[in-house]
């Protein structure tokens, strides 16, 4: 009666909450396992950022009540963000058992055990800091470490500031000691995570530590590890947060610095709080200190009244930045946020596709040139598994973030080597060791 299957939807934020709920669970007497045939409990987490996430889930939850014919116990559970969002709802409609929100985790067990049970209250203090995640599905290499939880910016599309609550920062002496322990149990690349890790800030000791400092004390902690963050506020990327990158080695020459739009009407009613020509400063910034770093984005086509000039704006944007790739979306829009209530979602679903497909073809194309001046130049590796399409090749990943191919030999997980670019697409660079 005690086995917990936990499958993972949405942003990585999520993966790591997953890991959490993994541990408060085994802490109080279940068994993790890792199909939904062999369990008695089903826990989905889950993401309401946009309304195809959503429908995915509700279909999900209809296959899953099937298995409820084979064994009449199973219980289904739905935690995180469309938990918060649709809360008893989802007991109504949808017939699931549990409805767990993303601050009440460490109440899961009880949850489990009671029928038609719910809880949402969000918080303003949790963080978990004191439960070291059990790493689900993991690859044993890469781990996440969420260094704050919820969002104050209330862009106008966006329902995280409703289903995540207050921005709160965890301890430094926390964090530290949980990557510690992931390089100890042999993991090389860590992701500190929070929805605008730039606006972390801690009071210790009398002392605010700020994110540069917290990632460079990260840093520090041995020269083989990889570190990386996500995901960076263009408004919030400080002179000292670059500055600290371009000082380590080990922290990854690569920032996801979301645009959204490249249009400033767009911007302003988004609510992002910068114009496109500081936007372009700031990655001027960064070429300027750290000309190696890889630059990433998130983009959102068709926002309410976009104009074909503010669509054909965010393209010119593309062009200039010329991202090494991009995160796409159209816009979905969600009940609760600023702009359901007070605008409306006016381009037809069909112009949305077409506009996203013009953005993801001409990204295609940066990403491909962005590979293309990769080809003859030697790039660290850090060797991360055998290649899923071909068992003689390994794949590993530059500082970077690009996904590298090379021959086997006698490399292992974990190890670093130096790999020279021979070929490329525009997902994938193909290379050759350096002796
Ligand atoms: N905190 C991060 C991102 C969180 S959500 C940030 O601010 O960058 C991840 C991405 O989903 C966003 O960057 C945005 O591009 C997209 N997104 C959020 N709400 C959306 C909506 N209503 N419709 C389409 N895309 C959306
Ligand atoms: Fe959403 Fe904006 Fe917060 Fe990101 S910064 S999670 S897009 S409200
Ligand atoms: Fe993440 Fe989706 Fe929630 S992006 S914070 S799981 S709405």
């Amino acid at each position: 009666m005690n086995n917990v299957y936990i499958e993972t939807y949405g942003c990585q934020m999520n993966q790591a909450d997953s890991g959490i709920v993994g541990k408060v669970l085994q802490d109080n007497g279940y068994n993790l396992v890792f199909s939904g045939d062999d369990a008695d409990v089903i826990l989905i987490n889950t993401c309401a950022v946009r309304d195809n996430a959503e429908k995915r889930i509700h279909n999900r939850v209809h296959d899953l009540q099937a298995l409820k014919k084979k064994n009449p116990l199973l219980k289904i559970g739905i935690i995180g963000c469309m938990a918060e969002r649709l809360q008893d709802s989802l007991i109504k409609e949808d017939k699931v058992d549990v409805v767990c929100g993303p601050d009440s985790y460490r109440k899961i067990h009880e949850l489990i055990q009671q029928s038609s049970a719910i809880d949402v209250e969000l918080s303003n203090e949790e963080t978990y800091e004191d439960i070291i995640p059990t790493q689900l599905n993991t690859d044993g290499i890469s781990a996440f470490v969420s260094i704050m939880r919820g969002c104050e910016n209330f862009c106008t599309y966006c329902v995280v500031p409703y289903t995540r609550g207050r921005e709160r920062s965890r301890s430094p002496k926390s964090i530290i000691e949980e990557v510690k322990k992931l390089f100890d149990d042999g993991y090389r690349d860590i992701t500190l995570l929070g929805q605008n890790v730039n606006s972390y800030i801690y009071n210790e000791e009398g002392m605010d530590v700020r994110f540069a400092d917290l990632l460079i004390r990260v840093a520090q902690i041995n020269p083989l590890l990889r570190v990386r963050f996500a995901t960076s506020h263009p408004k919030d990327l400080s002179e000292d947060l670059v500055d600290a990158i371009a000082s380590y080695h080990n922290i990854c020459k690569y920032i996801h610095l979301p645009v959204q739009s490249g249009s400033d009407v767009m911007l302003k009613k988004m609510n992002r709080k910068y114009t496109i020509e500081e936007y372009l400063k700031k990655i001027d910034l960064i070429r300027s200190r750290i000309p190696d770093c890889a630059i990433s984005t998130d983009v959102i086509a068709g926002f309410c009244s976009e104009t074909i000039e503010d669509h054909k704006q965010t393209l010119e944007v593309f062009r200039k930045v010329g991202y090494d790739s991009a995160f796409m979306f159209k816009y979905s829009d969600r009940p609760g946020t600023v702009a359901h209530k007070r605008f409306v979602d006016d381009i037809e679903e069909v112009e949305k596709i077409r506009r996203l497909q013009e953005i993801i073809d001409l990204q295609r194309d940066l990403s491909l040139e962005s590979n293309k001046k990769d080809i003859g130049k030697t790039f660290e590796v850090l060797v991360e598994g055998e290649s899923k399409r071909d068992a003689t090749k390994l794949f590993g990943r530059t500082s970077q973030n690009k996904v590298v191919i090379f021959e086997r030999e006698d490399n292992k997980q974990g190890d670093y080597i130096n790999v020279k670019i021979e070929d490329c697409t525009s997902a994938t660079l193909f290379g050759k060791k350096i002796k």
